[in-house]
C-alpha cells in the first residue's frame, strides 16, 4: 500500500463526489487523508459533509470579491506578486484582446490568493477539485504546481473529454443524442478542461434515457473512478 497522501479539496456545491471521496478515505480504500475543503460559495452542502467528517473547512466568497471588483481594481487590491502580462501570456482561458480579459484575470486572482492563503498555510501532496465550478489562472496554478512537470490539481469533469468541455458535460452529451457517456478525472493545466487525462469511465444511454438518468448514471460512475485516480497518484507518488 503507497503511503497515505495528503489531500486539499475544493468544492462548491452538493458535494457527492467529496463525499465518496471521505468515504473512501475513511474505509481505507485509499491511501489518502483529506486535510481541507474549500468552498467558492457559502453555506453548501458539501461544506455541512466535511464538517460532519471532522474536515476543516473555508470559504473564498468568489461571487462576492468579483461583485466588489465591479466597482474598480487598484493596483494595491491585486496581489503583490501579481504580473498581468505573465498571467496573460500563459493563460489560455480568454482572448487577450477582449476588454474584459484584464478584468477576468485581475479578479480571479485576488480570489486566487484568498484560496492560496489558506491552502498553503496547509502540507499539502494533491490539490482535488470536486465539483468546484470555477476555472483557475496561471496565477494559482504556478503557485500549487511548484515543481516543473510535476501536476498536483486534479479535476472531475461530467464528460467523455475532449469531447463536451465546459460547465454542463452531461447536459451536452445528452442533447447531441450520444449513445455513451462518461466522466473524466484530469489534471488541470493552463486551459479549459484539456489537462492531461488520468482516468475515464463510460456508461450507456438508453433511448428512453432522460438527461436526470445521464446524470443518475454519470454521477455512480464519478463516485467510483475519482477515489480510483487519487489511489493511482498515492501509488506513483
Ligand atoms: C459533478 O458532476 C462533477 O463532474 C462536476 O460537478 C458535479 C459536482 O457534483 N464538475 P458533486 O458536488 O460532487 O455532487
Amino acid at each position: 500500500m503507497a503511503r497515505k497522501i495528503k489531500v486539499g479539496t475544493l468544492i462548491s456545491g452538493g458535494g457527492t463526489n467529496l463525499q465518496a471521496i471521505i468515504d473512501a478515505c475513511k474505509e481505507n480504500r485509499i491511501s489518502a487523508d483529506i486535510v481541507f475543503t474549500g468552498s467558492d460559495t457559502p453555506a453548501v452542502k458539501g461544506l455541512e459533509r466535511a464538517e460532519t467528517a471532522g474536515i476543516d473547512t473555508f470559504v473564498v466568497d468568489y461571487a462576492r470579491i468579483i461583485q466588489s471588483c465591479r466597482s474598480g481594481i487598484a493596483d494595491t487590491d491585486l496581489p503583490a506578486d501579481f504580473d498581468l502580462d505573465d498571467i496573460m501570456a500563459k493563460q489560455k482561458l480568454v482572448d487577450p484582446s477582449d476588454e474584459t480579459a484584464a478584468f477576468f484575470l485581475k479578479s480571479r486572482a485576488i480570489a486566487e490568493k484568498q484560496l492560496l492563503d489558506y491552502i498553503l498555510s496547509y502540507d499539502m501532496d494533491l490539490l482535488v477539485l470536486a465539483g468546484f465550478m470555477r476555472v483557475f489562472t496561471p496565477y494559482f496554478i504556478d503557485r500549487i504546481n511548484t515543481v516543473p512537470g510535476k501536476h498536483r490539481i486534479m479535476n472531475i469533469h461530467p464528460a467523455l473529454l475532449p469531447a463536451f468541455p465546459g460547465t454542463d458535460g452531461y447536459g451536452d452529451t445528452f442533447r447531441y443524442g450520444c449513445k455513451v457517456g462518461g466522466c473524466t478525472v484530469h489534471f488541470i493545466d493552463y486551459g479549459e478542461d484539456t489537462g492531461p487525462i488520468i482516468g475515464q469511465k463510460a456508461f450507456e444511454i438508453e433511448d428512453a434515457d432522460t438527461l436526470d438518468d445521464v446524470k443518475r448514471k454519470g454521477l455512480a460512475k464519478e463516485w467510483e473512478l475519482y477515489p480510483a485516480c487519487i489511489q493511482k497518484f498515492a501509488e506513483l507518488l
